[in-house]
């Protein structure tokens, strides 16, 4: 090589790792996606979606529990959702099959949730997977990950918090070595928008799974708190999914097979976006407003069991509470348009 070519060749090369935008892509977020998967019109599949559309995330293992349905269910859907996503090199790992405590009753039985179900899961569209799911179990996989990569991992939990907070009580340095949690979870009623979803004041994750939920943010763990406070502001309406279905791929193909059905029957249905929040939250922390709160569980089994309350300062019995990001406002349209941008995007498994 020339000495004025290899000078040049030396200026683009420090150039380019100085200037970003040039060469280099900014630093990936690599995460954990915890999850409770159930295929469209459920909001984790859409998460999902979202988190493998985006270049700010690198996903390195997907694990499962039982929340929105089994986690069987949530294992043999996920495996076929990266399937469809042509992503299937992205490892998934089988998570807790019941709360820590929380046992199946009549209420949950009659309320929203298979949390309890041991059926088998039903055939995914387009039929069940090739891929499998690995023989390490979710706990296992996340505590490795996060003492290989000391303060580096974001764990994206939105589903009960069963497979974390099991990963924190086996290992006693787990907690320290994560970088960050964004959760999907709680209702706050000190914050416009916060009452309950499956109880008058509980929200369905923290329900589901509240002594999890109680060890995780009592954990020590960075927090950015996703609660329904925040969900309440997104409507995905019938309008928008056109927008979202306008491009043709496999993934708005699948919108349209299941998502599609929906808004046909009830044309005026709205859904919030709950899970979505919180992954966008990830990609573009500006699109959500947050106050900085203390945020703790009841555990006991009376009438708030699974509710999460929040205050400015703490409370009598609310010692050791964790002091979090609490997510309550959100840029509507900038979230919405990202989301229909992303998920209507070529594949970026395909590239
Ligand atoms: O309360 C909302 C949460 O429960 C979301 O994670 C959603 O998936 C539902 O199951
Ligand atoms: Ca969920």
């Amino acid at each position: 090589m020339s000495r004025k070519l290899l000078t040049l060749f030396i200026a683009v090369f420090l150039l380019s790792s100085v200037v970003p935008g040039i060469a280099q892509s900014e630093e990936r977020t690599r995460i954990i996606f915890d999850t409770d998967f159930v295929m469209p019109p459920h909001d984790d599949s859409m998460a999902l979606m979202l988190a493998l559309q985006s270049p700010e995330i690198e996903i390195l293992g997907i694990t499962t529990v039982a929340g929105n349905d089994s986690v069987e269910r949530a294992t043999s859907d996920v495996l076929r959702m990266l399937e469809i996503a042509q992503q299937a090199e992205i490892p998934v790992y089988r998570g807790a099959d019941m709360p820590l405590v929380h046992e199946k009753s009549d209420f949950a039985v009659r309320e929203y949730g298979r949390w309890y179900s041991n059926e088998h899961p039903p055939v995914p569209p387009g039929g069940y997977a090739d891929k499998k799911a690995e023989a390490e179990s979710a706990v296992s996989f996340m505590v490795k990950t996060v003492l290989e990569n000391p303060g580096d991992i974001t764990l994206v939990a939105i589903g009960p918090l069963t497979n974390v907070a099991q990963a924190i009580r086996t290992n006693a340095d787990f907690a320290k070595n994560v970088k960050r949690m964004v959760i999907m979870g709680g209702a706050i009623a000190m914050l416009p928008d916060g009452s309950g979803n499956i109880t008058p004041n509980a929200e369905f994750n923290f329900w589901v799974d509240p002594e999890a939920a109680y060890t995780t943010l009592r954990s020590g763990i960075p927090i950015d708190l996703s609660p329904l406070n925040v969900s309440r502001k997104s409507s995905l309406t019938r309008d928008w999914y056109e927008k979202i279905v306008a491009t043709d791929t496999p993934l708005t193909r699948l919108l349209k097979d299941t998502l599609g059905k929906h808004f046909a029957n009830e044309p005026d249905r709205i859904y919030f976006m709950y899970d979505q929040i919180a992954v966008a939250s990830v990609i573009d922390p500006a699109l959500v407003t947050r106050e900085r709160l203390y945020v703790d569980v009841d555990i006991q089994h009376g009438i708030n069991y699974g509710v999460s309350v929040g205050g400015r300062k703490l409370w009598p019995g609310a010692e050791g509470a964790g002091l979090m990001d609490v997510q309550y406002e959100l840029d509507w349209p900038r979230f919405i348009n990202l989301f229909i941008e992303r998920v209507g995007n070529p594949l970026r498994g395909s590239n």
